[in-house]
């Protein structure tokens, strides 16, 4: 078995760990702890401190009395990793293609709107950021600066884009033109949000960023959009507000809708928000490539499975065909493991680099994202693995 091992493969990232080394030989030498806390839950509470309470509440809450979001961890902390001794995890390899996008690890940012109310680097910090370690950001359709902004910023990086489908046919044409020109391979299509799920912290501050135009820059810079509108949107915003709002998304579309994007990308398309093995299939039926077993991190249903644990029927249904990603409260690299024991090829991490940038701009995600990914590294190693092809449910627990 040893000698399968990727003892010599010039690809393979094996110094993700290493951050941990960093930290304590720059405290040795400095005196100093790390400009930021390491753990999710510690970061979280220190960018809630420099957070507005309405960024916060709207990065931090759910659907409802957040029962989904409760389960989404209860999910991961019920499982357990069963480790193995033993195995020679000298080099690891956390490396894999999806979709013809080549990772260093199986982790992909999260398409997470409105990052302005974060940092005022917003997606373009966070874009450098996943760059740098040759992450792919899933831009959102509500992100606040232009796709083209956040394209420039990434470089050379890898980019999909993330659609809020939009009712008008012309902006969903422009839209996807303009992602396609600006270098995004892979379409992620999100499906569970045609609707803005009940929001009691967002509702009880009456705030919604994009009513304050916060958001909407995708379309505040389209063509097709503006063709729409009477007067310009700086000469009457609240018209601009009004004809987004129309067309945001439509709730009727069905499967057979699907066609049509599949008709008008032509790279991956991937279908976020997919919670049951009959709604995979259909993915698969209808010519998409993957899914993203998702709820949102709980923003949209109250009182919803923990999304960890309809990932294994979903991908015991579709896994072979297509590629099963996974989101909705992953916040460590145990929690990476255990997902990618579930089946999924890989997982996308919301809030966690949010408060990364809320933190520290550039600097906080690119701290966020290393502290998962040395924890992954951390978490595969004392178990007994050394890729990621050596992991299956036999890793956890029973009980
Ligand atoms: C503040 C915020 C904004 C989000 N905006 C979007 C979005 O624009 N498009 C989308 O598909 N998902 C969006 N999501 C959902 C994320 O893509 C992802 O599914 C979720 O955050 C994963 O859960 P986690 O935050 O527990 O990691 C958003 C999530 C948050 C927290």
């Amino acid at each position: 078995m040893s000698q399968e091992r990727p003892r010599d493969l010039a690809h393979a990232q094996t110094a993700f760990a290493s951050y941990q080394d960093e930290i304590y030989l720059n405290g040795l030498l400095t005196g100093e702890p790390p400009r930021f806390p390491t753990g999710a839950a510690a970061v979280e509470a220190a960018a809630r401190e420099r957070m507005t309470a309405e960024a916060y509440g709207y990065v931090a809450g759910g659907a409802g009395g957040e029962a989904t979001i409760r389960a989404n961890r209860a999910a991961f902390e019920r499982r357990t990793i069963v480790p193995r001794m033993l195995r020679d995890v000298g080099v690891r390899d956390l490396s894999c293609s999806l979709l013809g996008t080549e990772l260093p690890a199986p982790v992909l940012l999260a398409p997470v709107g409105v990052l302005s109310i974060a940092h005022p680097d917003a997606e373009p910090a966070v874009a450098r950021a996943a760059a740098g370690l040759g992450l792919p950001m899933v831009l959102s359709t509500a992100s606040s600066v232009p796709l083209e902004a956040a394209a420039e910023a990434s470089g050379d990086g890898p980019r999909w884009f993330q659609l809020y489908w939009p009712k008008d046919r012309e902006v969903t044409l422009s839209l996807l033109r303009r992602a396609r020109a600006a270098g995004y391979t892979t379409l992620v299509l999100t499906l569970d949000t045609w609707l803005l799920g009940w929001r009691p912290r967002d509702l009880d501050r009456a705030y919604l960023p994009f009513l304050q135009r916060i958001g909407i820059a995708n379309y505040l810079s389209d063509p097709a959009f503006l063709a729409g509108l009477a007067t310009p949107p700086e000469e009457d915003p609240l018209a601009a507000v009004a004809h987004w709002a129309g067309m945001f998304a439509d709730p009727t579309k069905t499967w057979e809708d699907l066609a049509f994007l599949r008709a008008h990308w032509d790279g991956p398309i991937v279908l976020k928000g997919v919670q049951h093995p009959d709604d995979a299939r259909r993915a698969r039926d209808a010519g998409m490539d993957g899914v993203v077993v998702s709820n949102h991190g709980g923003r949209q249903v109250d009182g919803a499975a923990g999304s960890l644990d309809v990932l294994p029927s979903v991908a015991g249904a579709v896994g072979d065909d297509l590629a099963v990603l996974f989101d909705s409260g992953v916040r460590g690299g145990a929690d990476i493991l255990k997902a990618l024991a579930l089946g999924a090829r890989a997982v996308l991490v919301g809030r966690p680099y949010v408060y990364g940038l809320a933190l520290g701009g550039e600097e906080g995600v690119r701290h966020v994202l290393r502290c998962l990914l040395a924890e992954l590294d951390l978490s595969l190693a004392p178990t007994g693995h050394a890729r990621l092809s050596e992991l299956g449910p036999g890793v956890l627990g029973t009980d």
